[in-house]
């Protein structure tokens, strides 16, 4: 979507606010020995508290509240008895609704005691996230922001995973424009100021193919690659975008 009121910015920055601490909650609780399903709660909870929905669950039927996804699983593994491990690699990914508006946001963890590889691979796809953000601009293309993370991951001795993108974002979880990891150069789209979409680098430690579980929903290296995930929802402006997933 594109903010076009007073209205639209007020209700995405609340929910955008709610998915931060969410966030920001399953990132303080995260330790070795507690259940995904445990984790999953924890931002739940604030969630719920704030009057807002799971999105996933809500628009494709999730069987859980947050996609938490562990080491080489990337995206949409599916909460439950599953245990951490010290030093598992954890993606926590909340796309949550309030009064019809949608944020998106992911974290990645890295449980005690973090193996340095690890760490590293979960800074790269945070700094990615910075310096594509850095250059999203209103009259620039949508293509500006994978060649930014693109170059950043590989800079950091990383690859991006290639199939798994961000996107508009707003009023459903996938809208349009599809925002590549890398650059595409027939993405041609502009960026317009009051343009909601995520940045968020998919990452892994060499390149791979992404492979679905039998469960239906988990994605993950078809190398067993451990991947990280750094998502923020974004408003394009004239200058720095405003970054709505954030409690900074
Ligand atoms: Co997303």
């Amino acid at each position: 979507m594109s903010i076009e009121s007073a209205d639209d910015l007020i209700a995405l920055r609340r929910i955008g606010r709610l998915v931060a601490l969410a966030l920001q909650a399953m990132e303080r609780a995260a330790e070795p020995g507690m259940t995904t399903a445990d984790l999953d709660e924890s931002g739940a909870a604030v969630l719920r508290t704030g009057g807002a929905r799971s999105a996933p669950q809500l628009v494709y039927g999730f069987p859980g509240f947050n996609l938490i996804s562990v080491n080489e699983e990337i995206v949409h593994g599916i909460p439950g008895r599953r245990r951490l491990l010290p030093g598992d690699v954890v993606k926590l990914d909340v796309t949550a609704e309030l009064d019809g508006y949608i944020a998106d946001g992911a974290r990645t963890v890295v449980l005690p005691p973090a193996p340095a590889r690890a760490r590293r691979l979960r800074d790269a796809a945070a700094a990615a996230f910075s310096r594509a953000a850095a250059r999203a601009r209103a009259g620039g293309l949508v293509s500006t922001i994978g060649r930014e993370v693109e170059r950043s991951v590989s800079f950091d001795g990383f690859s991006v995973i290639r199939s798994l993108t961000g996107h508009g974002v707003g009023r459903t979880i996938h809208e349009a424009p599809s925002v590549p990891n890398y650059y595409d150069p027939w993405q041609k789209d502009v960026l317009t100021e009051g343009l909601v979409l995520t940045i968020e680098p998919l990452i892994a430690e060499r390149p791979c193919r992404v492979v679905e579980e039998t469960d239906g929903w988990t994605l993950r290296t078809h190398n067993r690659a451990l991947a990280a995930h750094f998502e923020e929802t974004i408003v394009v402006t004239k200058g720095a975008p405003l970054v709505l997933t954030s409690t900074m």
